[in-house]
């Protein structure tokens, strides 16, 4: 049988509008403020948090975004995630729609509308809409949207117990990518799934020279055989602003001797193995220990010293350290 235009709907705005808010009761979410520079304000109903569907970020992914936390009524660390939010615009050849000043302004101010005290902050740029094409559209205005939401959450088991990641199958992304924060994660959302598949918590890239990458959403550190802490170069990797502000963090721990030495460098595989610890870092896991990587036991098994200790270097400095901003709700 012939299908006919008839058999489908052509809708009216107020069904289309009636349509995404069925859309979202089916299925709730927990976000609770959405600006738009394409809508020219925010929104607190999450029906109405879109973006059209032939802006470049969607259909070609031309975007870039960044998250930052909210905590205590205060936004954590933003100019370092602006520095890297800029790069990655730059990087991506996107326009900016307004001055640096004024996306802190708009992202402060949505934070503020939302009225909520703890939760995190992702904000987009996008090439804009207009066509279809691989190029952006002549004229295409960049979008900037922000939105504050409950942000991830992992098990307490995590933290409590440590995690189990495996190696990926799946190749890391060429440096130039890796090290811009575009919306193009399908290596890190297909990795992560291939993971949960597998019965671990998540991957771990590694790149072409045998050296570890980072996570699919996080960076990944380790404390060496003789007690250094070790990042891998944030070159082919994405420079994390939790492990940046972490290797800082850490020379209290050098002066306690808690770690013998802080070290960015390249860390191959078999160095790794033999680590004492195996940590997450990342805005939204902050430090997490991991105790197994692949088959293998990492150090005794258990969460570390070094683990815990960052970690609550880093909950203090998040809580009344030098990097926070205060919302004017
Ligand atoms: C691929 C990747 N690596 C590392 C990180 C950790 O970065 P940050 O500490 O800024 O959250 C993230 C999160 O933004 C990420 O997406």
């Amino acid at each position: 049988m012939a299908v006919s235009s008839r058999d489908f709907q052509v809708l009216t705005t107020e069904e289309v509008a009636a349509q995404l808010k069925a859309l979202r009761s089916r299925q709730p979410v927990n976000y609770w403020a959405f600006y738009s520079s394409q809508l020219g304000g925010i929104v607190t109903d999450p029906a109405l948090m879109v973006i059209p569907f032939d802006d470049h970020m969607v259909h070609r992914g031309h975007g870039i975004f960044d998250t930052a936390g909210l905590v205590d009524g205060k936004i954590y660390d933003l100019e370092a995630h602006l520095d890297r939010f800029l790069l990655s615009a730059d990087r991506s050849k996107l326009r900016l729609p307004c001055s640096r000043d004024e996306m802190r302004d708009i992202i402060i101010g949505t934070t503020a509308a939302s009225g909520k005290r703890d939760g995190s902050i992702r904000y987009w740029l996008s090439s804009g809409p207009g066509s279809l094409e691989l190029t952006p559209a002549a004229g295409a205005e960049p979008g900037f949207f922000v939105m504050i939401f409950g942000g991830l959450s992992y098990p307490e088991r995590w933290y409590r117990e440590g995690l189990k990641v495996m190696t990926t199958t799946y190749p890391i992304k060429a440096p130039l990518y890796a090290i811009t924060k575009a919306t193009n994660y399908l290596p890190n959302v297909l990795m992560q799934m291939e993971a949960k598949q597998a019965g671990f918590d998540n991957g771990v890239f590694i790149d072409d020279d045998g050296n570890v990458g980072e996570s699919s959403n996080m960076n990944v550190a380790f404390v060496s055989r003789d007690g250094a802490l070790v990042h891998p170069k944030f070159d082919h990797i994405l420079s994390g602003c939790t492990s940046l502000r972490l290797l800082e963090l850490a020379r209290v721990l050098k002066e306690q001797g808690v770690v013998k030495a802080i070290e960015v460098r390249d860390v191959p595989v078999a160095e790794a193995r033999l680590a004492r610890e195996m940590l997450l870092l990342g805005s939204s896991i902050k430090v997490a220990p991991i105790i197994q990587w692949d088959d293998h036991a990492v150090g005794d098994g258990k969460p570390g010293p070094v683990s815990a200790a960052l970690l609550r270097l880093l909950d203090e400095d998040m809580r009344s350290g030098d990097r926070l901003i205060p919302v004017p709700y």
